[in-house]
C-alpha cells in the first residue's frame, strides 16, 4: 500500500522535483501500455492487470507503485489497483480523456530538447533547429508523421474541449463569415457552423493538418456545403475575407511570426472586422503549472512564448488591431476581441 506524504519537506520536495522526467515517463509508459484502459471500475490484481496489457507483473507494479504516488491510480490494502480521478483521464473513452495530451507532452523529441534548456535561455531563442536541423512543424508533418499523428489528437482533444467554450462566448448572431487561422482541423469551426446555421466558415491550417480536417467539414460531411478548406501558411498570406477572423492558440511562436501573421489579418481584412485571438495567458490562470512549463518547451520548440495580458495587448496593438474587451473564454484561455480599423 502507497502512502504519500502531501507537504514534503524542501530536500525531500527537490529530490521528487528533479525526478520530473521519471513521472512523465510513467504516465507516458501507462498510457502506451493501455493500463487505464485495460482497468474499469473493478480493482485489479497487479497479475491480472499485467495479463491484459501484455507486461511482466513484477514491473508493472513498479510503474503502478510510482504512479499510484502521484495520485495517478491507487493501490489498495489487499494489493489490488482501482482508478483514481486522474488515471480515469488516461483512458481514450473518458468523455474527458487527457491521453493524447499526455502523450503529446511527452513525445520523443521533447527528450532531446529539455536538456539544452539553459541554452534556450542563455540565447533567448529555440533550440529545436540545432537538434533537428529544420523548423519545428516541418520537422513534425515531414519527418515524424507518428507525432505528427500524436499532436493533432492532442490539438483535436483541446479543441473539442474549448470549442463549446468559444461558440458560448462568442456572438456571431448577426455574423456570415468567420475563418479559423490556424484552425487545426477545425473543430472550433464546426462548433461554430453548428450553432450558426447563417454562418460560412474557412478552415486555414498547413497541409499536413487539413488534410485530416474533421469529417463534418469535408467532402459529404454535413456542413461542407458551407466550408472553404485553405492548406497555407499564414505568415506567407491569409486569402480570405471574413466578416470575423479567430486565431485561437497559434500567435505563440516567435514574434516575427506573430507579426507577419497578424499583417496578413491587417491586409485580407475589411474595415471594422473583427479578430478573436484566443489564448492561455500566464499571469491570469489558475493552471499555472502547466501553463508556465508549456511556456518553456514553446521557447525550446519554436522560440516562442505563452503570452501576458501586456504582452499579448502589445502585439495586437503593434499589428494596428484596436482592442476591445478581453474576457475568459474558460478557466484557462482568454478572448482578446480586436477590431481592423477604418
Ligand atoms: C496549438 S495548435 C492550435 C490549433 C487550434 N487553433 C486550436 O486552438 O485548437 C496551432 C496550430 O497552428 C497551426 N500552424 C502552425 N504554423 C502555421 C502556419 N504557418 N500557418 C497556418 N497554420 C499554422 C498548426 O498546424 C496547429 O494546427
Amino acid at each position: 500500500m502507497t502512502t504519500v506524504d502531501q507537504a514534503p519537506p524542501p530536500p525531500m520536495r527537490l529530490r521528487e522535483l528533479v525526478f520530473g522526467a521519471a513521472c512523465a515517463a510513467a504516465v507516458r509508459a501507462a498510457v502506451r501500455l493501455g493500463v487505464a484502459d485495460a482497468l474499469d471500475d473493478t480493482p485489479m490484481t497487479v497479475d491480472d492487470l499485467a495479463a491484459a496489457v501484455k507486461t511482466e507483473p513484477h514491473t508493472l507494479r513498479r510503474l503502478l507503485r510510482a504512479l499510484s504516488c502521484q495520485g495517478v491510480f491507487t493501490e489498495h490494502a489487499d494489493g489490488t489497483f482501482a482508478h483514481t480521478e486522474m488515471s480515469r483521464l488516461l483512458r481514450e473513452d473518458d468523455p474527458h480523456s487527457l491521453r493524447w495530451i499526455a502523450l503529446w507532452c511527452t513525445e520523443p523529441w521533447t527528450w532531446n530538447v529539455w536538456p539544452l534548456l539553459d541554452e534556450a535561455v542563455r540565447s533567448g531563442r529555440n533550440v529545436f533547429e540545432d537538434v533537428y536541423d529544420r523548423e519545428f512543424f516541418e520537422y513534425l508533418n515531414e519527418a515524424a508523421p507518428e507525432s505528427a499523428h500524436v499532436f493533432n489528437r492532442a490539438m483535436t482533444t483541446s479543441s473539442e474541449q474549448s470549442a463549446r467554450d468559444v461558440a458560448r462566448l462568442l456572438d456571431l448572431g448577426d455574423v456570415s463569415s468567420v475563418v479559423d487561422i490556424g484552425g487545426g482541423q477545425g473543430h472550433v469551426l464546426a462548433s461554430l457552423l453548428e450553432k450558426h446555421p447563417q454562418l460560412t466558415g474557412t478552415l486555414l491550417d498547413l497541409p499536413g493538418v487539413v488534410e485530416n480536417a474533421d469529417p463534418r467539414l469535408r467532402e459529404g460531411g454535413a456542413l461542407a456545403g458551407r466550408v472553404q478548406v485553405i492548406a497555407g501558411d499564414c505568415r506567407e498570406t491569409i486569402p480570405v475575407t471574413a466578416d470575423v477572423y479567430i486565431i485561437k492558440n497559434v500567435l505563440e511562436w516567435d514574434d516575427d511570426s506573430t507579426r507577419r501573421a497578424l499583417a496578413n489579418v491587417r491586409a485580407a481584412a475589411r474595415p471594422g472586422a473583427r479578430v478573436v485571438v484566443i489564448e492561455n495567458l500566464v499571469d491570469d490562470t489558475p493552471s499555472m503549472r502547466f501553463t508556465t512549463a508549456m511556456d518553456l518547451l514553446l521557447l525550446l520548440n519554436v522560440g516562442g512564448a505563452k503570452h501576458t495580458r501586456q504582452s499579448m495587448t502589445d502585439r495586437l496593438t503593434a499589428a494596428g488591431l484596436v482592442i476591445g474587451e478581453i474576457s475568459p473564454v474558460n478557466a484557462y484561455l482568454h478572448a482578446f476581441e480586436c477590431t481592423v480599423p477604418g
